[in-house]
């Protein structure tokens, strides 16, 4: 039988997970099949029960399933531990591991893709949600002069910066007189098309601002561009998170490069 795969969320209609993974399959010669599958809101628990008991082998967890998955899984890597969350489940026979390929596949972007040292660079992350949690350690092992977490809320920010050494956190107020050479948006504020208010001189001269989001022109993209960064979007990171979960359930590492051009095309 055909090992299956799947993405599970809720909305997953338009996810490219599918189209990536079959894609990595074709590349690789790999015999497996990858579907999005939407589940309830509050039937999250019993779809992974029926998909692994139907010969699932992983699944990619979305929105807004992170967290339950986090909780639902019998053993975590250390790095779904840190996080909090879970992307990434390989369905064994001594129960389910739960992994988190998203901070991974950031670095991974930014490092190979987009060719950035992170070492000495000052960071700045905005957000302090399921987003931005995922990937501050992955960020932290690259050894940045510094990580500057700002939200919202900013005692949110705060209390995720106590959780890893090395990170500091506050309010987007407190911004102010600072600069960093690379700036990554981990918030939703794009969805609705809302602006971040981040201080004039945030991007210092060369700094390179990424929106974690994809397939839009945000505000935070366009403000950052109107101040002389250079500006990525988060499909990269999707790829390289996707290839990161295609290697814990098949043991190949897959070529992104190729994957990646093909989905900018589509
Ligand atoms: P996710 O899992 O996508 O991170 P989340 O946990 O709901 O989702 O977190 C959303 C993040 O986007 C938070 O950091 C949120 O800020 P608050 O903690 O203050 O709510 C941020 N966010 C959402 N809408 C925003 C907006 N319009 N302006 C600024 N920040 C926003």
């Amino acid at each position: 039988m055909t090992d299956r795969y799947a993405v599970l969320g809720n909305p997953v209609a338009h996810s490219k997970s599918p189209r990536i993974h079959t894609l990595f399959a074709i590349q690789t010669g790999q015999d497996m099949h990858y579907e999005a599958i939407l589940a309830p809101l509050t039937g999250f628990a019993a779809v992974v029960g029926e998909f692994a008991a139907a010969a699932g082998r992983g699944a990619n967890v979305t929105v807004p399933f992170k967290e339950e998955a986090f909780r639902l899984a019998d053993r975590l890597t250390p790095r779904a531990q840190a996080a909090g969350a879970v992307n990434t489940l390989v369905f064994a026979e001594n129960g389910i591991l739960g992994d988190n390929t998203d901070g991974a596949g950031l670095v991974r972007d930014l490092t190979s893709n987009l060719g950035l040292a992170l070492r000495g660079r000052r960071v700045l992350l905005l957000g302090a949600g399921g987003a931005a949690r995922g990937v501050v350690g992955p960020l932290l092992e690259e050894k940045p002069a510094s990580l500057v977490i700002a939200n919202r809320t900013a005692e949110r920010a705060q209390r995720l910066a106590e959780a890893f050494a090395g990170a500091s956190g506050g309010g987007f107020a407190e911004l102010a007189g600072r600069s960093f050479d690379l700036v990554i948006n981990a918030t939703s504020a794009g969805l609705v098309d809302a602006a971040l208010p981040l201080p004039a001189g945030t991007f210092a001269g060369g700094c390179v601002a990424y929106e974690m989001m994809y397939g839009r022109i945000t505000p935070f993209l366009v403000m950052a561009q109107e101040a002389g960064a250079t500006i990525a979007d988060g499909l990269g990171m999707l790829v390289e998170q996707a290839a990161e979960a295609f290697l814990l359930w098949r043991g190949i590492r897959p070529q992104t490069g190729p994957v990646l051009a093909q989905l900018r095309q589509e």
